[in-house]
């Protein structure tokens, strides 16, 4: 049976689709390549948030389909969100590229594989509007941590997104089917998971994701996101519970009351700020200020005192003065985020923000990049220092890529924490370690 490789551009949704379809091949019969040079089957999996990434990933798709010319078997695919965005015109870019498959339609790919050994190509694409493939199988061998799809597409519509016109309406899996997807996942040993969604808090607002075979809140809980973080911590075996991207306006109570007494819930939050401007903010169409973002932050940091937030920031976008930057400097400084993703604003095709001219210059991006990222080195390396003699709760991994005798494990708070293992210790266990060394991006301990 030829053998698959999967190259993944973006986000954790495309990280957790390129697993589901590997699964798909595994359960066809296929095996998976040592590596990508030796793979009979490649299958690239791509983004489409930055211009850049699409770049990559054509020259990728040009270096990979030359190849055919030694090895005319070999089979190339495309899927993820710049199939979805090229439609059939990516065949004309890439004449010898065997299939290609949209956002929607991820069950797609085995049978596209199946046809390309026979010869045919396949293009599938689902309207943007129609109910997706949620990716269900899982690759687990021997891992802890898993991820967990619960919300597709989204409806938001930043004005410089181009997210939902390439994974459509949101969408959100039934509860049923994402708790049935835990337990399995937890008889199969893993014991942390992330649930995923570009909107995640949004979940079960647009569709009936709870219905009346769903297991009742014990905690009352009015809206759907808590209920199915407080469903999946009832599992046993789960241990850590994580969840990507959140919004302020899912900042509630109730999620404020679950950081605090579920003690399965990590105390970690990915919020994109974007912007420190409330009049960016207004013109990149995000649903609060600069005060209410703030605000959220205050609440959850008031009542989760060891929570790590974490964000995105975009620099020179549209119309960003210096003023509106120095206002992104500041909130970053007032939040006190423990790590930040700061991206250079790209104009994406069809969206609003990409009728207004992209005014900032390139090296002036680059000059804001660099600041941003040079005052978040220094904060995370504050925030490390203080955790110096702290005792913490350290998930093993096991051995340390850079040096096998070390280990290696994360925080609740997300941290990379490196440390000598005791003897029985196993992986997938749960440790108490005090810190005593500290660098901008990993903490050590003995
Ligand atoms: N759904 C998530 C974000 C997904 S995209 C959320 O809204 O929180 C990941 C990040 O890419 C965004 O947070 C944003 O910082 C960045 N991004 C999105 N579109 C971009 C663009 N056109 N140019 C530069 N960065 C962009
Ligand atoms: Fe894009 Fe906004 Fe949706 Fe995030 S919430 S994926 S930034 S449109
Ligand atoms: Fe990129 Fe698609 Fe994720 S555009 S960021 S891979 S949703």
């Amino acid at each position: 049976m030829p053998t698959f490789a999967f190259h993944t551009y973006g986000c954790q949704m495309n990280v957790r689709e390129s697993e589901a379809a590997a699964r798909a091949l595994l359960d066809a019969g296929h095996t998976e390549a040592a590596d990508e040079a030796s793979a009979d089957i490649v299958i690239v999996n791509t983004c489409s948030v930055r211009g850049k990434a699409e770049d990559k990933a054509i020259g990728k798709l040009g270096l990979l389909c030359a190849s055919k010319r030694e090895r005319p078997a070999r089979i190339i695919g495309l899927m993820g969100c710049m199939a979805q965005r090229m439609g059939k015109d990516i065949f004309k870019k890439l004449p010898l590229l065997d299939f290609s498959i949209g956002t929607r339609c991820a069950d797609s790919v085995a049978p596209a594989v199946e046809a390309a050994l026979q010869g045919r190509t396949t293009l599938a694409m689902k309207p943007l509007d129609a109910q997706p493939d949620a990716p269900s199988g899982h690759v687990c061998n021997g891992n802890f941590a898993a991820f967990v799809t619960i919300l597709l597409g989204c409806n938001r519509r930043c004005t410089y997104c181009i997210v939902p016109d390439v994974r459509g309406d949101e969408w959100s899996r039934p509860a049923r089917e994402i708790l049935k997807e835990v337990r399995q996942l937890a008889e199969n040993g893993i014991k942390e998971v992330t649930l995923l969604g570009q909107s995640i808090m949004n979940y079960g607002l647009r569709t009936q994701a709870f219905d009346e075979l769903d297991p009742p809140s014990p905690g009352g809980y009015t809206l759907p996101f808590p209920r199915l973080l407080e469903a999946v911590a009832a599992i046993d075996g789960i241990e850590r519970i994580r969840f990507t991207s959140g919004h302020p306006s899912g900042v509630t109570e109730e999620l404020i009351r679950l950081y605090r007494e579920e003690p399965k819930l990590c105390h970690h939050l990915h919020l994109p700020v974007q912007s420190g401007s409330t009049e960016v903010l207004s013109r990149m169409r995000r649903g609060y200020t600069r005060e209410r973002y703030l605000e959220a932050v205050r609440k959850l940091r008031q009542a989760v005192p060891d929570i790590a937030i974490t964000t995105d920031v975009i620099v020179g976008f549209p119309g960003e003065t210096e003023a509106d930057f120095e206002a992104t400097r500041s909130l970053m400084a007032e939040a006190s985020f423990d790590n930040a993703f700061i991206f250079k604003y790209s104009p994406r095709p069809g969206t609003v923000s990409a009728t207004w001219e992209d005014d900032i210059c390139d090296a002036e991006k680059a000059r804001r990049n660099q600041l941003l990222l040079s005052d978040q080195d220094i904060r995370g390396a504050q925030l490390n220092q203080r955790l110096i003699g702290t005792t913490v709760e350290v998930l093993a991994e096991g051995p340390s890529l850079r040096n096998k005798a070390n280990w290696s494990g994360r925080t609740s708070s997300n941290k990379i924490v490196i440390f000598s293992p005791p003897k029985a210790l196993q992986p997938g266990e749960r440790i108490q370690l005090t810190i005593t060394k500290a660098a901008p991006q990993t903490l050590y301990a003995e």
